[in-house]
């Protein structure tokens, strides 16, 4: 009997071994891989956009389930305890849908500053501090990855997701997105930097091939990816929908593995931008980990491919591994019960805060600003309609919108009542014009702006004698993925606005009275041709769910703007080096706009700037061209006015271990508290290659100074930041020879120099195997 039970009991326990699932841990990831039959592997390297499962895809990035609106999800494999891991958008916040059917609750996600008003306020700390606050919605809300930051070069003023970058220069691109990531992760969540790389123009965004040398490559185009992946470790990276030099970028195993992973050590996984890529198994050779959201054409051809010994195994697995060990350190899988209820209030005060820092003054004759006038004749449709963020991916569901006029009012300013009611008036009758069209636009597509409102030059005459104080005119501008940006009534003014903005200056200057331009802008515009017109110019860029609020603040006084441009303001369109390898004027005719049926999706054409882009730049990007070449700009890099003077005094240089020591100390030396942000350059004196004549190297904001304070600044450079890279040599190289150490508040007034000397001779060989598809279309 005894036996017999022991039999049954063995029986019975060996049957279980053989059905008992092990379930994923953090240290069973290459058991559980053992365990995966091809498809179960296929279907998480493609994402759960799948046949028949609706739920997961919605419409493309717009997921139902799990968390609603996020915009894609893994697949998960209950068997072995892999739970689906939830990604969605950014950059200015989490972006999910605010409402849920049934639901009576709801899931608002703080609207934050966009990526060129973060990345004006030049302050690492604050922006850590906005990725913190995003970070915890990612967490509360139960998403695991956030599809931010984006940290594409800002190319040409014209791109239409430049709103959703951070600079013309990739240190402080770099710096800046470093910063934002460390912020988010510090809460347990994912981050995808993003688009992995030479994403720079929106028309015919699937297919465009940017052609251009491996030295922009590496010192413009990779470098600030460079530096956010070795400052930061994001979890994931976002590899964009370009090709570059004839590889699509989801493709490049040089790209991936060699430089991304082995030369800059990054540790996490690689996914494609939303259906990014054409050859499902090239991408997985390549490295490509994940194809996001996933489709089941793409998971058969990875069953296909592996069957028939295109594709081996062993780089399925690497990419299958890659994405355990990221799902094995989310939330989700580590059980996080989340609340659906982050902070929003605390936010809300940091988004107030962080959007007044990185506010541009531009201009300010005879301290027009901050007011101390309270009577004000609110003009311009968009100071009714502000702009609080760009469309498309990046936009947020926010739960409200301060315009100025609210902003005003919350903030004890009396607005002219006459002018008020008729531009509520206008608006209204504005809003009801668009809407037709608004329902046809998908929403990734930019709203269009209403007129202004065409008052009769006797009402503004009436009202500049009116008991109103000052006027203040607002400028708008907004834009979206997908699309690029004109030149006529975009970069330019529109001649709506030119009569305007004319007729005010001369009214009201007629009686005495100041004219104060707000400029709530996406991307740089054109701004000499009438900048006379106005006493002060600030640019409040796409200030998030409290932007009135944050202008109020400013123009009150209660804050002193210390942002300053990440990207230059020209004189004209002409005078930016890319203008002619860039798309220009393609037709407003609403959704026809985008480039996506005009290129067959996959093929290269030969249509020049829409099939493919020549950087003929080369490295000459922003203030490296217009410093090297001698070109007048309206505004410069790194260029913002405070309500205070500041002085710097005192440089000095230490040599140290990694480079150099550079410190100075800054005064404020006029009466309003504020701050400033210092920023150091370098020159080759005498270089043996053509090189820009000035090249950002560090920066730092100071702390509030109030008036008559000192402090003193220092940063430290890397002797390797000064190197160029030697397309002959295959090399990063260090010249030797004298080079001066620059400071000052902008990138054209740099009034301490140091002059260094490097007096060894240094090279870093770097891998070639990122070679363009073919040898003739490398720009030289
Ligand atoms: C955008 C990405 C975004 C993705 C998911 C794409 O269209 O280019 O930036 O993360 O959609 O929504």
């Amino acid at each position: 009997m005894k036996k017999l039970a022991i039999c049954c009991f063995a029986t019975i326990f060996s049957m279980t071994a053989v059905v008992a699932q092990p379930k994923l841990t953090p240290k069973n990831i290459d058991k559980i891989i053992k365990e995966l039959t091809l498809e179960e592997k296929a279907h998480l390297v493609v994402g759960a956009r799948l046949k028949g499962n609706a739920e997961a895809a919605g419409e493309v990035g717009y997921t139902k389930n799990i968390v609603p609106g996020a915009a894609g999800t893994t697949y998960p494999i209950e068997r072995l305890g892999i739970p689906p891991v939830v990604t969605a958008d950014g950059p200015a916040g989490l972006r999910i849908s605010p409402k849920r059917e049934g639901d009576s609750q709801t899931y608002y996600c703080t609207g934050f500053p966009v990526g060129i008003h973060l990345a004006s306020t030049w302050n690492n700390d604050i922006i850590y501090r906005v990725g913190e606050a995003i970070g915890q919605e990612v967490k509360e809300y139960g998403v695991d990855v956030l599809l931010a930051p984006g940290v594409n070069m800002m190319r040409n003023p014209l791109c239409g997701r430049n709103f959703e970058y951070y600079s013309e220069d990739p240190l402080l691109a770099g710096k800046t997105a470093a910063a934002m990531i460390n912020g988010v992760e510090s809460h347990g969540v994912g981050t995808s930097l993003k688009h992995f790389a030479v994403n720079n123009q929106e028309i015919n965004r699937l297919a465009n091939d940017s052609r251009l040398s491996m030295r922009a490559l590496r010192e413009i185009y990779l470098r600030n990816f460079e530096i956010a992946v070795k400052e930061s470790q994001p979890w994931t990276i976002m590899t964009s929908y370009n090709y570059i030099t004839g590889r699509h970028a989801s493709e490049d195993p040089g790209l991936l593995e060699t430089i991304l992973r082995e030369e800059w050590g990054f540790k996490g996984m690689v996914m494609t931008d939303w259906s990014g890529g054409y050859d499902a198994a090239a991408q997985i050779a390549a490295g490509n980990d994940l194809l996001m959201p996933g489709s089941y054409a793409q998971y058969e051809e990875i069953i296909a491919a592996v069957k028939s010994g295109k594709l081996a195994e062993a780089d399925l697995d690497i990419c299958v591994k890659r994405i355990l060990e990221l799902i094995v350190r989310s939330p989700r899988f580590q059980g996080y019960k989340y609340s659906n209820k982050p902070d929003m209030d605390a936010h809300a005060k940091l988004t107030r805060e962080v959007a007044s820092e990185g506010f541009v003054l531009l201009k300010n004759n005879n301290m027009s600003l901050p007011l101390k006038e309270k009577k004000v004749a609110l003009f311009g449709s968009t100071s009714y309609n502000f702009i609080a963020g760009g469309k498309g991916s990046g936009d947020v569901n926010r739960p409200y919108v301060v315009d100025l006029r609210e902003g005003l009012i919350n903030n004890g300013f009396e607005l002219n009542k006459e002018l008020d009611a008729a531009y509520s008036k206008h608006i209204a009758a504005e809003k009801k014009r668009l809407a037709p069209q608004k329902a046809l636009r998908k929403w990734f597509v930019y709203d269009l702006r209403p007129n202004e409102l065409q008052r009769p030059h006797d009402d503004i005459i009436k009202t500049a004698q009116s008991d109103a104080e000052v006027a203040i005119v607002t400028i708008g501008r907004n834009s979206a993925e997908a699309f690029d940006r004109f030149i006529e009534r975009d970069f330019m003014l529109c001649p709506d606005e030119e009569a305007l903005l004319t007729a005010v200056s001369r009214e009201f200057h007629k009686v005495g009275k100041k004219v104060i331009v707000i400029l709530n802008i996406c991307s740089p515009m054109e701004i000499a041709s009438w900048r006379d017109k106005a006493d002060a110019i600030l640019i409040c860029w796409m200030p998030g769910q409290e932007g009135g609020n944050s202008v109020a603040d400013v123009l009150l006084g209660k804050v002193s703007p210390s942002g300053h441009l990440p990207t230059t303001f020209p004189i004209s369109y002409e005078d930016v080096r890319s203008a002619k390898d860039f798309p220009r004027n393609v037709p407003e005719n609403g959704l026809n706009q985008s480039r996506f049926n005009i290129s067959e999706v996959g093929k290269i054409y030969d249509v020049k700037n829409i099939d493919y882009t020549n950087y003929e730049e080369d490295i000459y990007v922003g203030y490296r061209d217009y410093a090297t070449r001698k070109v007048e700009v309206a505004y410069p890099f790194g260029y913002g006015l405070t309500y205070s003077q500041f002085e710097m005094s005192n440089m000095q240089v230490k040599e140290c271990k990694e480079g150099y020591k550079v410190s100075c100390e800054v005064k404020n030396i006029g009466s309003f508290p504020a701050k400033q942000v210092v920023q150091l350059y370098s020159s080759e004196l005498a270089p043996e290659v053509d090189r820009p004549v000035i090249e950002l190297r560090g920066y730092k904001k100071t702390p509030l100074l109030q008036a008559g304070e000192t402090t003193v600044v220092e940063i430290l450079i890397n002797k390797d930041d000064l190197m160029t890279y030697n397309e002959k040599a295959n090399a990063w190289k260090l010249t030797k020879g004298d080079y001066d150490l620059l400071l000052g508040f902008d990138s054209q007034t740099l009034p301490l120099k140091h002059k260094v000397t490097i007096t060894k001779e240094k090279l870093i060989p770097v891998s070639t195997l990122m070679k363009p598809a073919s040898g003739e279309i490398f720009i030289k």
